[in-house]
């Protein structure tokens, strides 16, 4: 198992030597190492299981650090840069050669975050070089939310995890990418598109799900239990699967027919953040106990509702 601490020099020590490192963000923990280096980001793959076409994203402390290793940034990529970093954006920058093809998968674009979290920021702030990181999971499931999760599933791939809590936000950081400057979101997270286009106008939406997709995060199946889970209307389901063992993940209520300690409400008060914030977590929760299938129904589809739902399709999808 990983050791579980705060410690930012030996957290530095290990990241000078091309290890990797378990770090907080406000999204979900990361999985990090050296970005200007091929074999520390070679060691990501590795410990994830990651197919070497998924591109990663590399995270700096400021904006003035991202132009070191962009070679433009577009109006409205610095105009919501300007708004949104520290946060949960993503923005798919030209990239200069200084950064890896193998951290970019061969792309001429490299996807660069700067992450809202103070250990994180003090981390960024002292090292060197950015950090290539992507959610701290095995390839293909729920990303983590707290430094057990992560020691749960990468524990004997890696020897240290900054503890920071639990993630606030919860939901990956939202994918911005740009066409003739006009701003394209490949991936719905943590910063709902409404947001995004209070202060950049039209946002178009290009999700894809196709096999071999410009941002694998957007797989048909991604974010995934090992259990079975199906969505729909929560009532119908649970009276279709009276025969299973039932797992439920509801909205704001619980259900009649199940066990109160078989069901998970994302927000009693109905609110989208919490909701954001407790989805993974519960989904793994689920996906341990003694239960057959997993049923889940959608929330509304306004901020990071539509977010949540797109998580909840592809953690539904075989
Ligand atoms: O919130 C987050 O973004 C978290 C935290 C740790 O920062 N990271 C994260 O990384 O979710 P990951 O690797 O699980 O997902 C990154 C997604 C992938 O689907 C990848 O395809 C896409 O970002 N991506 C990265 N660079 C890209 C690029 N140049 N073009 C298209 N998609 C890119
Ligand atoms: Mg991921």
């Amino acid at each position: 198992m990983a050791e579980i601490g705060s410690d930012l020099q030996k957290a530095i020590a290990l990241l000078q030597s091309d290890e990797l490192v378990g770090i907080p963000t406000e999204t979900v923990y990361g999985l990090a190492s050296n970005a200007l280096s091929t074999k520390a980001i070679a060691k990501i793959f590795e410990a994830k299981d990651r197919p070497f076409f998924d591109p990663l994203i590399v995270h700096v402390p400021s904006i003035e650090a991202a132009y070191q290793y962009v070679t433009h940034i577009p109006e409205k990529a610095l105009l919501l840069a300007n708004h949104f970093w520290p946060g949960p954006l993503t923005l798919l920058l030209p990239k200069k050669p200084i950064i890896p093809d193998l951290a970019t998968s061969g792309l001429n674009t490299v996807g660069i975050r700067c992450p809202q979290h103070p250990l994180t920021t003090q981390l960024l702030k002292l090292l060197p070089f950015p950090l290539a990181a992507p959610s701290a999971n095995p390839f293909g499931y729920i990303s983590p939310t707290n430094p057990q999760h992560v020691n749960q599933q990468l524990g004997d791939k890696i020897r240290y995890i900054l503890d920071g809590g639990e993630c606030n936000v919860g939901l990956e950081s939202t994918i911005i990418g740009f066409e003739q400057d006009q701003p394209i979101a490949y991936r719905l997270g943590g910063l709902s598109i409404e947001q995004l286009e209070a202060i950049v106008g039209k946002v178009e939406i290009q999700l894809n799900a196709s096999s071999n997709p410009a941002a694998p995060g957007q797989l048909k199946s991604h974010y995934a239990p090992g259990k079975k889970l199906i969505i729909g209307d929560l009532e119908t389901l649970v009276a279709a699967h009276a025969h299973l063992r039932i797992g439920v993940l509801a909205f704001n209520r619980n259900v009649s027919g199940v066990e109160i300690t078989q069901q998970r409400v994302l927000s009693h008060s109905s609110d989208l953040s919490e909701a954001a914030q407790h989805l993974f977590a519960y989904l793994r929760e689920l996906d341990q106990f003694s239960v057959d299938v997993i049923l889940a129904e959608e929330v509304p589809p306004v901020g990071l509702g539509r977010a949540i739902n797109d998580r909840l399709k592809r953690a539904s999808a075989q």
